[in-house]
C-alpha cells in the first residue's frame, strides 16, 4: 500500500506542483465515523484506493451554511496509465456501498469527491457518475504573486485611468469618499451580516438551503477573527487580516482571513507553508466592478506577503460568474475542485 500511495502522490506532484508533498492512502483525516476503504485491483495491480467519511455539521457550524447537512466524502487515490478507469471502478464501488448506508436517502445530503483541478484524467468520468463541480478552492502563491505585483499595479493603474477618471494605485481607496481600514471587535456584527450576504449569494450556484444559525456562525467566526492577539498594540503584523471598506461611513465591502494558526484546518491541502484562509470577500452590489474588491484585496495580500505566508486559500463557487475572474485577477487559481452529488443518492 505504500509503494501504492508513493506513486499516487508522484502523480498528482507532476500534475500540480503546489498539490501536497505526500496523500496518505488511508486518508487519516477522512477516516472518522465509516473509514471503509475501497480497492479496485490487488497487489502490484491495484489501480485505485478510496476511503469513505461520513459527517453531520452541528448546527452552530459556519460549513454548514455553505453545504448539505449529511455528507459522504470520498478520498480517492489513483495510479495510471489508465487514471480515468480506474476512478471509475473505485466510484462504482462507492456507489454501491452508499446504497445501503444510513442517511444517504436524506434530500439535504451529498456525495463529495474533491479532486485535483488539473488532474483532467477524472473530469469525464466523475461527470459521468451524476458528480457536479460546484467548488473550488483556489490558491495565491506568495512568492509568484508578489513577484507580479510591481509590473501588475503599474498596469492596473494605467488600465483604470483610461477606463475612467479618478483611478487609484494598488492599496489605496477607490474614491475620495471611500476608505479602507482595519476591522476591530466592533465590527463583528457587520462582517457577520456581510457573511450571510455571500452564503445567500452563493445559493444560487450551489442550491444550499438557507440555515438557520448562519448569523450566530459568523458571528462567532468574526468574533475570533478579531480577537487581539499579543503584541497587536505595537505590532502591525499581529493585527487582524480583516479589513472594511466604508462610503460615507457606512460598510460595503469585507475581506476577512483566516491567519496560519487558524488555518491549520485547510494547510494540508497544499505543498505551500505557512498558509492562510481567506473566509469572506464581499462587496455591496451597488458597489461592485468600481475597484473596491481589488483595494481591499491588495490590502490583505501587502500583510500575507511580509508576514512570510507562502499562500492564501480560499473557496468560491465554480459558478459565481463573479468570483473566479475577480479571485483570478488577485492572482489565485485552482487548486481543487469540489464534485458533488446532491442529494447523495443521485450518485450514479
Ligand atoms: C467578487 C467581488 C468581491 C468583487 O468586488 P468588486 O468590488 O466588484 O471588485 P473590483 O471592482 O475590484 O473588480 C471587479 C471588476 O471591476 C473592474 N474594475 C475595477 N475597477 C475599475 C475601474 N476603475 N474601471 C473599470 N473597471 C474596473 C475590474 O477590472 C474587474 O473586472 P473583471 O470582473 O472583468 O475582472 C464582488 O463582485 C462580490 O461581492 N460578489 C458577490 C459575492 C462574491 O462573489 N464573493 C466572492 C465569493 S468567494
Amino acid at each position: 500500500m505504500d509503494e501504492f500511495a508513493a506513486r499516487a502522490t508522484v502523480r498528482w506532484r507532476a500534475i500540480d506542483p503546489l498539490l501536497p508533498g505526500a496523500f496518505p492512502a488511508e486518508g487519516p483525516d477522512l477516516a472518522d465515523d465509516c473509514g471503509a476503504g475501497l480497492t479496485v485491483g490487488q497487489g502490484e495491480n491495484l489501480a485505485a484506493f478510496g476511503t469513505c467519511r461520513h459527517s453531520q455539521p452541528d448546527p452552530g457550524e459556519i460549513d454548514l451554511s455553505w453545504g448539505m447537512a449529511r455528507r459522504f466524502e470520498l478520498a480517492p487515490r489513483v495510479v495510471g496509465p489508465d487514471a480515468g478507469a480506474a476512478l471509475d471502478r473505485l466510484i462504482s464501488l462507492w456507489r454501491d456501498h452508499l446504497a445501503s448506508t444510513p442517511g444517504s436517502r436524506d434530500d439535504d445530503s451529498a456525495a463529495i469527491i474533491t479532486w485535483p483541478s488539473r488532474d483532467i484524467d477524472g473530469v469525464v468520468t466523475l461527470q459521468n457518475h451524476g458528480l457536479r463541480p460546484l467548488a473550488v478552492v483556489a490558491i495565491r502563491p506568495s512568492a509568484r504573486a508578489s513577484a507580479r505585483v510591481g509590473a501588475r499595479a503599474s498596469a492596473r493603474v494605467g488600465a483604470r485611468a483610461g477606463a475612467r477618471a479618478g483611478a487609484w494605485p494598488a492599496g489605496e481607496a477607490p474614491g475620495p469618499d471611500t476608505r479602507i481600514r482595519r476591522a476591530g471587535n466592533a465590527d463583528a456584527e457587520t462582517i457577520a451580516a456581510f457573511g450571510a450576504e455571500v452564503a445567500r449569494f452563493d445559493a444560487h450556484f450551489s442550491g444550499t438551503p438557507s440555515r438557520p444559525g448562519t448569523v450566530a456562525a459568523l458571528r462567532h467566526e468574526a468574533t475570533r477573527l478579531l480577537a487581539a492577539r499579543p503584541g497587536a498594540e505595537a505590532d502591525p503584523a499581529a493585527r487582524p487580516w480583516t479589513w472594511l471598506a466604508e462610503r460615507d461611513g457606512q460598510p460595503i465591502g469585507v475581506i476577512a482571513t483566516q491567519r496560519p494558526d487558524r488555518a491549520a484546518w485547510i494547510a494540508p491541502m497544499t505543498r505551500l507553508a505557512p498558509v492562510a484562509y481567506t473566509v469572506l470577500g464581499y462587496v455591496s452590489p451597488q458597489e461592485r466592478s468600481a475597484g473596491v474588491g481589488a483595494a481591499l484585496a491588495d490590502c490583505l495580500h501587502a500583510e500575507v506577503d511580509q508576514a512570510g505566508v507562502a499562500a492564501t486559500l480560499l473557496h468560491y463557487e465554480q459558478l459565481n460568474p463573479y468570483a473566479a475572474p475577480f479571485w483570478s485577477r488577485q492572482g489565485y487559481r485552482p487548486l481543487w475542485t469540489m464534485w458533488e452529488a446532491r442529494p447523495a443518492w443521485s450518485l450514479r
